[in-house]
């Protein structure tokens, strides 16, 4: 079976540097196992844990609906084809100008009249400056254009098979499985903040949000994903010096992997896997 080492289809925030680690972690759990990614997004961390461990049960909350656009992806393709047609003489990479871009809008509105759904995501990553995304014909229409447009199909086969796919807020699916002793939970909630209007939902992730997830870490085998730009995990470490209650430092005995990222010469970044055995 393919191996994917990263979403099949564009998502913004997907763990695939990760993978290596999290393959790493999972070795040191029993092949019966249940594995629930609290915060699906793009799958990959369930498709790597089901290539790891095949016999276990994987159970992706795919809030997004991100199987939708796994599942139209050959219109998603089609549609590509179309484009790549209108845009063969422009220059790689540079401002789609009129009427190309109107011809496009063109053809993307029929597709959306007569089958109903447009994976504008996907179709973004194509079309507009890198890393800006939009979610309806509405907002695709005011952006400007620029030829980024993908010259091969997108390839989804089998990236989810036999994942168990369930949708709905985090916290109920933990309640479902919280007293399971073999349940391993993979959490990777919103950045603190983010705008999460590619992820389908309207709202910011305030403290609060953040700091409710918390709950899913007491007592319970987990792999948590942050960054240090949420500062969570200090936090929590000063709250310990401050109480004697107990469990009030989930981190407490977790172990900690890095990944640096240089935006530029004076910006970077700390994305971070914090994970425990209970
Ligand atoms: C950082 S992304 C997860 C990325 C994923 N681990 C991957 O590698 O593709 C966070 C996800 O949580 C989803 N989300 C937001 N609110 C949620 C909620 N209340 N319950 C479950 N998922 C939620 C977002 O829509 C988004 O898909």
């Amino acid at each position: 079976m393919k191996n994917y080492t990263q979403s099949p289809l564009p998502f913004q925030g997907q763990k695939r540097k990760f993978l290596s680690h999290v393959k790493s972690v999972l070795a040191n759990y029993p092949e019966d196992s249940i594995f629930i990614d609290l915060f699906g997004g793009s799958g990959i961390l369930s498709h790597t844990v089901k290539q790891l461990k095949p016999t276990a049960k994987v159970i992706y909350n795919d809030y997004d609906n991100f199987s939708k656009r796994l599942a139209s992806v050959s219109q998603t393709n089609e549609l590509l084809r179309k484009i790549r047609i209108i845009t063969k003489d422009l220059k790689k990479d540079k401002l789609i100008p009129e009427p190309y871009k109107s011809e496009i809008l063109k053809i993307i509105k029929q597709e959306e009249n007569i089958i109903g759904y447009v994976d504008y995501i996907t179709l973004s990553s194509s079309l507009l400056f890198s890393a800006k995304y939009v979610v309806n014909f509405a907002e695709l229409e005011k952006q400007t254009f620029y030829n980024n447009v993908r010259q091969s199909n997108y390839v989804t086969d089998n990236y989810l098979k036999d994942v168990e796919i369930v949708c709905s807020d985090y916290r109920k699916i933990f309640d479902q499985y919280k007293s399971i002793s073999n349940a391993v939970f993979l959490v990777d909630p919103p950045y603190l903040s983010t705008d999460c209007s590619t992820y389908g939902s309207d709202k910011y992730w305030k403290l609060k949000d953040y700091l409710n997830v918390l709950d899913v870490l007491i007592n319970t085998n987990y792999l948590y994903f942050t960054s240090n730009k949420s500062q969570i995990v200090e936090l929590c470490e000063w709250m310990e010096t401050r109480t004697d209650k107990e469990n009030i430092n989930p981190f407490k005995d977790s172990t900690t992997v890095c990944i640096n990222t240089q935006l530029n010469h004076s910006a970077k970044y700390t994305d971070m896997m914090l994970y425990k055995f209970k």
